[in-house]
């Protein structure tokens, strides 16, 4: 593998006695999940059967994805819930708003469990449902809201969905941010002064689909502060502006740096830089690819032997790549461990008590969207699954 002088993860693979990081360990490691919980997770899924049907976020750990029925991003996910009507038990290894999406697209019989309830979403919770009606109502106060769609990132909550639902908006994900955004636009085309959309709460996903996909500036686009009185922008600004963004990030595509590319670029040879468009836009723009995690998946499938790879999303996701693919170089796009702490809440032990309180007639951690809000939110999503085209593109 490539030496790198950078304190970057080599993600197991390599020595470098000079860093406290990436020193691979003789001889045979342990298994790193213990084998009573492994089996005991396996027992209780052949007890289930066809009862239950296990979904597996790709930022998940491995000893987590090991028993998931199917893997994918926030979009394939979704879709796979909404075709298992026969499933009893959707049990979702991902983070709360999963589970709530999983819960409005599945029928009332089906049952959704979330094996720990910690698993929350920082960047959901960076959009209240308070927040956002303030926000909209001072886009009426300014006389725009009626040129205005509101789009929302599937990493939100069920109320904020059912929000986009009530007023003419629409769900995105990483996989179909453009083409969501190209609907939105459509909507409101006959607008005297042209067309706006709301997005939230990823401002960075907003600004790097807007300018890279779309053709709108930067400065085209205002930032919503939901701290500061009036969002922090003044009536001419939201006028003017295109995109407003709500200000909200991941915590953990918030990490990567324009400095480590450059360092990268400087140091490694031919690497490519492929990255999440949950980073900031200019870490984006130093970027060879961007993507969601489905496409920096199929990229590195698709990318020949040899070839080196420094990927800025999920270190689960970055390691299972490096895992997989021995014969590519593949490095993590940060100086630090970076997994999402709350993907990471689920692990085998809360998967194996989850599991085998199903098994034994106990419903435990429902993820139950109320009636009304479902019924609204159900309304945005279906307009993504609606949306024209290759739906589920990158
Ligand atoms: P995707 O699954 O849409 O790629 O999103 C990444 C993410 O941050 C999920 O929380
Ligand atoms: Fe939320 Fe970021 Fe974690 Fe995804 S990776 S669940 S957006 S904090």
């Amino acid at each position: 593998m490539t030496t790198v002088d950078l304190p970057l993860l080599p993600l197991g693979r390599g020595t470098d006695l000079n860093s406290e990081r990436g020193v691979e360990c003789p001889g045979d490691l342990p298994a790193p999940s213990d084998p009573e919980l492994v089996a005991r997770a396996q027992a209780a899924k052949d007890k289930l059967g066809d009862r239950v049907f296990v979904l597996g976020h790709h930022y998940q750990r491995d000893e987590v994805i090991a028993f998931a029925d199917v893997t994918g991003d926030s979009f394939k996910l979704a879709r796979d819930a909404a075709a298992r009507p026969a499933a009893e038990f959707i049990v979702f290894c991902g983070v709360h708003f999963m589970a709530e999406s999983a819960d409005i697209l599945t029928g009332p019989e089906q049952k959704v469990i979330l094996p720990d309830l910690a698993a929350g979403c920082s960047m959901a919770d960076m959009a209240r449902i308070g927040q956002v009606e303030d926000a909209w109502d001072a886009l009426v106060d300014a006389g725009v809201a009626d040129s205005v769609v509101p789009v929302t990132y599937m990493n939100s909550s069920a109320d904020i969905k059912a929000f986009c639902g009530r007023n003419g908006g629409v769900v995105c994900t990483s996989s179909n941010a453009e083409v969501a955004l190209e609907w939105a636009f459509e909507q409101k085309a006959a607008a005297p002064d042209g067309a706006k959309v709301l997005f939230f709460p990823d401002q960075h996903l907003g600004r790097n689909t807007a300018v890279l996909k779309m053709g709108l500036g930067v400065e085209d686009c205002v930032v919503w502060d939901p701290h500061q009185p009036h969002g922090g922008v003044t009536v001419e600004e939201l006028r003017a502006a295109t995109m407003i963004l709500w200000k909200g990030h991941c915590s953990v595509h918030g990490r990567f740096s324009p400095a480590v590319v450059d360092q990268l670029r400087a140091t490694v040879p031919d690497v490519q830089i492929l990255v999440h468009p949950e980073c900031t836009h200019e870490v984006v723009l130093k970027a060879d690819l961007v993507g969601s995690t489905e496409f920096i998946i199929s990229t590195i499938e698709a990318a020949p032997a040899g070839s080196t790879w420094a990927i800025g999303t999920e270190l689960n996701l970055v390691q299972r790549l490096a895992r997989t693919h021995p014969d590519k170089n593949i490095l993590f796009l940060d100086k630090s461990v970076c997994y999402c702490s709350t993907m990471n809440r689920i692990d085998l032990p809360h998967f194996v008590w989850a599991m085998e309180s199903l098994a034994a007639g106990t419903l435990v951690n429902q993820i139950e969207v109320d009636p009304e809000t479902a019924r609204w939110a159900l309304v945005a999503l279906q307009r993504m699954l609606d949306l024209p085209g290759k739906s589920h593109r990158d």
